[in-house]
């Protein structure tokens, strides 16, 4: 049986039955619906190989004795909107199982993994529809991630949604089709006070900024020694800061690591005047990787110049005792390199907590300049009313040449904030034609091709995006 056959009630009804039984007879009722039908022997073969049933010989029942507590909390099974995902992160004790992952991609990169490792991954549910989940084993991620890199020239490609639970992967599900139609402020006339703001905005600042930043550490890997670090030294600096302007109610904070990592995100609140409002959020990654020649990263424009460009707004917010009506939140997110983990808390807890997110603004990346110097608004995983509008927003109060396109996969924060159905923005720094080449390497530091006046205008939409939104 494929598991794309299965009823979701069937599913349902065997999770809530897990714990109940014994594990002989949680073998008999779960195996098949894992793919198995009677003896292992008659398991399809890609599955057998992916479940890693060898080791499950000579028979299922063995396997099973003895692992009452891990079978509890063997697989959280559920049916989600069209597809059924089976996750596995659980089942610490079961070596089969630990050894999976599963993950998210779209339907033309899950035929590339299917057709590249058919015994290692699996797609589940329906495989021409974007996005597909897969069970994967866990040793072909790099592998996989090759393969995007092979075929695409890009990395990333797909993310690990092991640890999501399948509740909240639903209730993810859930927020992305009531995704209403948001809709934001009227923008016919330019606000002076927003205006003045604006000039204080200050190129030299994000430079210099983004130069102390990168400098202080070799890499900010969120693995790494330094790269739990680097969160702790822009907590202080974005606390100084408020400390320095007497403002007693602005929180910064470190925000707990992702599962799995040491490094913080870190969180500034400017508390809003009327409680009541829906927050506005600002965000950028704080960590760097390289993935190309060594291990030295230090991610100058990716993304010291986001986390730069929201100092830079900070700075001028704090000069100009900015008190908004709504709440505004500045993230610096750990482990965006590694699969948008520090974002990807941040707003499955939010989804979780029903907390109330007006917009999200990403910046990734804006300094480079490429050679048009052209701001070009990432088209999917965003929220299309709200990139519109923030279009606007840009011709109102910034002005310069824009354009379109796409990542094609989930490729920054914004996504994290999509996927909870949170309205998000991305604008970035140039169109993958004229994509920064320096990404990921020891090169990506402050030199002539980065342009500090062109960061200072995604510094300018920032403020004006929080100030607009938030003091509406
Ligand atoms: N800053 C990049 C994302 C990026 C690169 C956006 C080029 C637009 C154009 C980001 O930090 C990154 O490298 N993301 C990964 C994906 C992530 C899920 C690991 C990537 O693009 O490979
Ligand atoms: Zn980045």
């Amino acid at each position: 049986m494929r598991m794309s056959e299965l009823a979701p009630a069937s599913l349902r009804a065997s999770k809530r039955s897990v714990a109940a039984q014994r594990p002989a007879q949680v073998a008999s009722s779960l195996l098949p619906q894992l793919g198995f039908t009677g003896k292992t022997a008659e398991m399809r073969p890609g599955l057998r190989s992916i479940l890693g049933v060898d080791t499950l010989e000579p028979s299922q029942q063995t396997y099973f004795q003895g692992q009452e507590d891990s079978v509890r909390s063997i697989a959280r099974i559920s049916a989600m909107s069209a597809a059924f995902a089976v996750t596995l992160s659980a089942a610490a004790a079961m070596p089969a199982f630990n050894e999976l992952r599963l993950i998210e991609t779209s339907a033309a990169l899950a035929k590339l993994f299917q057709a590249s490792l058919p015994d290692e991954v699996n797609a589940l549910g329906e495989p021409n529809q974007s996005p597909v989940q897969m069970l994967v084993q866990r040793r072909v991620l790099d592998e996989l991630a090759r393969l995007v890199h092979a075929h695409t020239g890009r990395c990333g490609g797909f993310i690990d949604v092991t640890d999501e639970s399948v509740s909240t992967l639903a209730r993810a599900r859930a927020a992305l089709k009531r995704k209403a139609p948001a809709s934001f402020p009227d923008l016919a006339a330019r606000r002076e006070d927003v205006v003045r703001a604006l000039d204080q905005i200050e190129s030299a600042n994000i430079e210099a900024f983004v130069r102390a930043y990168s400098g202080n550490f070799s890499t900010r890997h969120a693995s790494s020694a330094e790269g739990e670090q680097a969160p702790k030294w822009l907590a202080a600096q974005w606390k100084k800061m408020a400390d320095d302007a007497g403002r007693t109610d602005i929180r910064v904070e470190l925000v707990d690591p992702p599962r799995g990592y040491r490094q913080n995100s870190v969180r500034i609140t400017i508390p809003g005047r009327d409680v009541m409002l829906p927050a506005v959020v600002l965000g950028g990654h704080l960590d760097s990787i390289n993935h190309k020649d060594g291990s030295l990263a230090p991610g100058v424009d990716d993304d010291g110049s986001g986390i730069s460009a929201l100092t830079e707004i900070y700075r001028v917010m704090l000069a100009g005792g900015f008190r908004p009506k709504a709440e505004v939140r500045i993230f610096g997110y750990a482990a965006e390199e590694l699969g948008l983990f520090g974002s990807r808390a941040i707003a499955e807890r939010y989804s979780r907590e029903n907390a109330k997110v007006r917009a999200v603004f990403q910046l990734d990346m804006v300094a480079y300049p490429g050679q048009s110097r052209t701001l070009t608004f990432i088209d999917d995983h965003v929220n299309t009313e709200l990139t519109t509008w923030t279009e606007q927003l840009y011709g109102l109060y910034v002005g310069g040449p824009v354009r379109h396109d796409s990542c094609g996969y989930a490729c920054s924060d914004h996504a994290s904030w999509d996927r909870y159905g949170f309205p998000a923005v991305f604008p970035f720094e140039a169109s993958d034609s004229e994509m920064n080449p320096r990404l990921h390497s020891t090169k990506d530091l402050w030199d002539e091709y980065l342009d500090a006046e062109f960061a200072a205008r995604f510094a300018k939409l920032g403020y004006a995006f929080a100030a607009v939104l938030a003091d509406e």
